[in-house]
């Protein structure tokens, strides 16, 4: 671990909304007078009427419940847009930054207003009104942002869905929440390459009974096949619409939307995140953590398929009026440069994003970074797994040129918002922690038995309070949300990430200690990926772990035992990388398969992943004790052909 320590600037200090003695005051209050410090901050966000009941949530067993600012209404697209309208109206609310680099288009927040209207008055022509849930499965292009808002606006309830996942998912997803609307473009298009997103939605549909129509985006011009009564052209349908649509009047706890995300276990779930808490939160975490401050340029490089792009390039930035930029392309196309200039292009002073980007441009030498300016740049971020201290000195030292503090922010789909963060003007940094929590997080570490562990630590991390950005429920199943993430340690949430605590009270996310891997920052489940390989004919069981890689951070490794017969070839092996690329997406394409006659199994019948986890991770000599396997033999195949051998 490395052990190095950066001052916060004198300059950050003095600057910034909190420095470390604000920090810890504004702590101190937000865990001592919670309903008095959510109160105050929560008038950050216009309401229609004002909440007077502030927290009221048990993270009991059997009784999980949690609501924020419940008799409190407003409206999200409103917060976002609207209430700038008098101040800001001109100024840039969203810059987009197109795959090519000779394409981008600045919307004021005027112009975000009428889009947003517009594409609201489509959806409620379409019949389209509060509680309906919406599929929006779209490239990084403006409309994307213009479908959230409209259904913010018109209490709608949206669940994007990345556009690199496949027909099926994306069908799974549609038919989950029962959307009877999807949104999508004729083609995405990235690193230069088309994505045939309509001809997805085609074959998703097949297997999809409630949808009556689909919306689709002119994106590349692509010809694309249109159902007579179904399909409708966007810019069609804006042609006849108005720029003035009235906002639903939300109750705080009305549900916002629902992103489905990857668990330890089964189908992924469909997080739901409700209205109030979650707009106090992203747009108060966006401020602080971010240091955002009136005519900053600021650039999360997420996707709005992932929580991120919710968070920190949506609702947080323009909650609080920010200008924030969208990116449609990729980090090396046209080349290893592309960041860098598109932070000199708009003059970028706010960067956020992920470690494995990182990694990657990291390889590539310092040259694409140096050859730019990047004099624009104040502050950089980092999300979405681990940060090695390598990947950290190199981003500080040469992207940020020593100036720029790095905010490394720990959270989660079902957090909503960053809860484990440096504050900028308050934090000393050491690279590779995520430091200390944010106001009303109140971080436990706990051994597997339960016992709360003090001081200097290592261990699971849960959280012994709600915040306003919680997640409330698994959409549809609450059952399992209570499962999830409140039976391991009772009265406490689980996150599933394993931590140190060190000396300084600073934390240290070590990575998933469930059956999660994160690879290049996208969550997958394990079971997901081996309910695909064991779908494929000639599969008879599989098993699917993470081991470390070098760029994106977990690799995917399966172990799969094939039907009697069956040829374990090199062919095969491409064939079942194609399959499971298809069934599920890009994101969840194998790096390594290995064929193993047999799987490490209890006398019960239970795999042992801790066993395959070791060989995966090519440390054979550290299995521990395998006679409690019914046959151990087949530890000496699995670990002689084992794919990840140094
Ligand atoms: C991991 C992304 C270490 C963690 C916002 C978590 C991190 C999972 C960090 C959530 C970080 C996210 N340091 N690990 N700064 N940020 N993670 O739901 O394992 O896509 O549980 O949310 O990513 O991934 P998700």
């Amino acid at each position: 671990m490395s052990e190095k320590i950066y001052d916060v600037p004198a300059e950050w200090a003095s600057r910034a909304f909190v420095d470390d003695a604000k920090y810890r005051q504004m702590y101190e209050r937000s865990v001592t007078d919670p309903t008095g410090f959510w109160a105050e901050h929560a008038k950050r966000v216009d309401w229609i009427k004002a909440p007077t009941k502030i927290d009221n949530w048990s993270f009991a067993p059997g009784n999980v419940s949690i609501k924020w600012f419940e008799d409190g209404v407003l409206n999200a697209a409103y917060n976002c847009i609207d209430r700038h309208l008098d101040k800001r109206g001109d100024q840039v609310a969203i810059i987009w930054e197109g795959d090519d680099p000779s394409q981008s288009r600045s919307i004021t927040y005027r112009e975000l207003h009428d889009e947003v209207c517009k594409f609201a008055n489509i959806l409620r022509n379409r019949n389209v009104g509060k509680g309906d849930r919406v599929t929006i499965y779209l490239p990084m292009i403006p409309e994307a942002a213009f479908a959230m808002l409209a259904c913010a606006r018109i209490g709608a309830i949206h669940s994007v869905v990345f556009a690199g996942f496949s027909p099926d998912s994306l069908a799974g997803r549609i038919n989950d929440c029962n959307s009877k609307i999807v949104i999508t473009a004729d083609e995405g298009l990235r690193g230069g390459r088309k994505v045939p997103l309509k001809a997805n939605v085609d074959a998703a549909l097949k297997k999809c009974e409630g949808v009556d129509w689909v919306m689709v985006v002119k994106r590349t011009g692509a010809a694309v096949e249109m159902d007579d009564v179904r399909d409708f052209w966007y810019h069609e349908a804006a042609e006849v619409v108005t720029t003035e649509c009235p906002v639903e009047h939300m109750h705080a706890e009305d549900p916002l939307f629902i992103l489905y995300t990857s668990g330890s276990t089964g189908q992924p779930k469909g997080v739901l995140h409700t209205t109030g808490g979650y707009l106090v939160f992203a747009s108060m975490t966006h401020q602080y953590v971010f240091d955002y401050h009136d005519g900053d340029i600021y650039w999360c490089t997420a996707d709005v398929g992932w929580v991120t792009g919710h968070s920190y390039i949506l609702y947080g930035p323009l909650a609080n009026g920010a200008t924030t930029l969208m990116f449609e392309g990729v980090p090396n196309y046209p080349t290893n440069s592309r960041f860098w200039e598109v932070i000199d292009k708009h003059k970028v002073n706010i960067f956020y994003t992920a470690p494995t980007a990182i990694r990657a441009l990291m390889q590539a030498g310092d040259e694409p970074v140096k050859k730019t300016s990047r004099k624009s740049l104040r502050l950089l971020g980092s999300v979405g797994e681990p940060i090695n201290p390598e990947a950290w000195e190199w981003y500080h030292r040469v992207v940020g040129e020593d100036r720029c503090p790095i905010v490394d922010t720990w959270w989660q789909t079902e957090t909503g918002g960053i809860l484990i963060t440096p504050l900028p003007g308050a934090t000393k940094l050491k690279p590779g922690s995520a430091t200390r929590p944010f106001f009303g997080v109140v971080p436990e570490i706990l051994d597997p038995e339960g016992n709360v562990l003090e001081g200097e630590c290592t261990g699971n991390l849960c959280l012994a309070r709600s915040w306003p950005g919680q997640m409330r429920t698994v959409y549809g199943d609450h059952a399992r949300f209570e499962q999830t993430y409140f039976s391991a340690y009772k009265g406490k949430y689980f996150t599933g990430d394993g931590c140190r605590r060190d000396t300084d009270g600073f934390y240290w996310i070590t990575g998933r200690v469930d059956d999660v891997i994160n690879v290049s920052g996208h969550r997958m489940g394990t079971a997901e990926v081996e309910s695909s390989l064991v779908a494929h004919p000639k599969v008879s069981e599989a098993a699917v772990v993470g081991y470390p890689h070098d760029i994106k951070g977990q690799g995917i490794y399966a172990y799969v035992t094939l039907m009697a017969g069956e040829e374990p070839t090199e062919e095969l092996r491409k064939e079942l990388v194609a399959w499971v690329r298809k069934d599920i997406g890009p994101i969840a394409s194998p790096d390594l398969i290995q064929f193993a006659p047999g799987l490490p199994k209890t006398r019960s019948g239970k795999i042992m992943r801790r066993i395959l986890r070791k060989i995966a991770e090519d440390e054979p000599s550290s299995l521990g004790d395998t006679s409690t396997l019914a046959d151990p033999a087949v530890v000496d195949d699995l670990v002689e052909h084992r794919q990840n051998k140094h």
